[in-house]
């Protein structure tokens, strides 16, 4: 009996010895990462705790000098090694899109090989490196399209944020889904028209024969091409909304409108990125 209670002090010790080594290992030895980090739509109140906890642990950041003020509670500036998005956004660099697109995709793919040259340096290290994104990174996020296209998914993790999208659907009160809306599109004028506005529309034609919630990012500064569009084939009371500056509880600001009637409505504001315009019954 003794015997027997003595070997299995042992066998439980070893095995005790053994799991907490592995356990010791796996953390201690964990590799390096890339965090891309979807930061919510606003301010910090509205960022998933799992963001805030991984940006204050990481061990490097990437991220403009924005983020870095709106974060500032929890960036330590010594962290911050450079801003990605140099030379690629900003007012220089939105002109230079504007009149020559091809250098100004030449400067990201430069930008592209810098990060990721960095980034695997950093990753041999076992450092972990934070790339901080407005909203959802999924959802016409810029690290993942633009920076991040082919990187390794084995380096890779992606925390989820709030996104423009439900904090617009939270200021509008109304539920984007329902019991005619057939379903919720997530668009832009570029993705659904072309740059130039340059593709046929027919796609809205077809769409047209479909009760839906369209939600269009980055659509402010062409309002007016995309209502001369949609007045081909939506009624002149079809309802829009545009939020501007959703989950700011300062500066959240909602516009209700209709098809007809936006472009007068929209003359007395000046705003022409931060808002998102959605269009549909569910907005009324
Ligand atoms: C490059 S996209 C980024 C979208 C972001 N990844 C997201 O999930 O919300 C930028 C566009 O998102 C919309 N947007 C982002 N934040 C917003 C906010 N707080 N309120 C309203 N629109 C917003 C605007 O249409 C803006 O032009």
């Amino acid at each position: 009996m003794i015997r027997i209670s003595m070997c299995f002090r042992i066998v439980a010790s070893i095995l005790f010895v053994v799991i907490c080594f592995g356990v010791s290992f796996c953390y201690g030895a964990e590799a390096g990462k890339l965090y891309v980090l979807g930061m919510g739509p606003s301010d910090p109140d509205l960022t998933a705790p799992r963001a805030i906890l991984i940006l204050e642990k990481a061990d490097i950041l990437l991220c403009s000098s924005r983020m870095q003020e709106k974060f500032r509670k929890y960036i330590d500036p010594q962290k911050v090694a450079f801003n990605p998005w140099e030379g690629i956004h900003g007012e220089e660099a939105a002109k230079l899109r504007k009149s020559d697109y091809d250098k100004w995709l030449q400067r990201v793919e430069k930008r592209k090989k810098k990060i990721f040259d960095f980034v695997m340096d950093a990753i041999g290290q076992k450092k972990t490196v934070v790339m901080l994104d407005g909203g959802d990174p999924c959802v016409y996020g810029p690290s993942l399209y633009w920076l991040l296209k082919g990187f390794d998914h084995q380096y890779l993790e992606v925390i989820p944020g709030i996104g423009a999208f439900n904090a617009a659907s939270a200021a509008l009160k109304r539920p984007m889904t329902g019991k005619n809306t057939r379903f919720v599109m997530l668009t832009s004028p570029d993705s659904l028209f072309g740059k130039y506005y340059e593709k046929d529309d027919g796609i809205l034609k077809s769409l047209s024969r479909y009760e839906t919630t369209m939600v269009f990012y980055m659509a402010l500064s062409s309002t007016d091409k995309l209502v001369e569009r949609f007045s081909k084939y939506y009624p002149s009371d079809l309802p829009l909304a545009i939020v501007y500056y959703a989950g700011y509880s300062e500066k959240e600001k909602v516009l209700r409108s209709r098809l007809g009637s936006i472009l007068d409505d929209l003359k007395k504001i000046d705003e022409k990125w931060m808002g998102l315009l959605i269009i549909g019954n569910a907005v009324k």
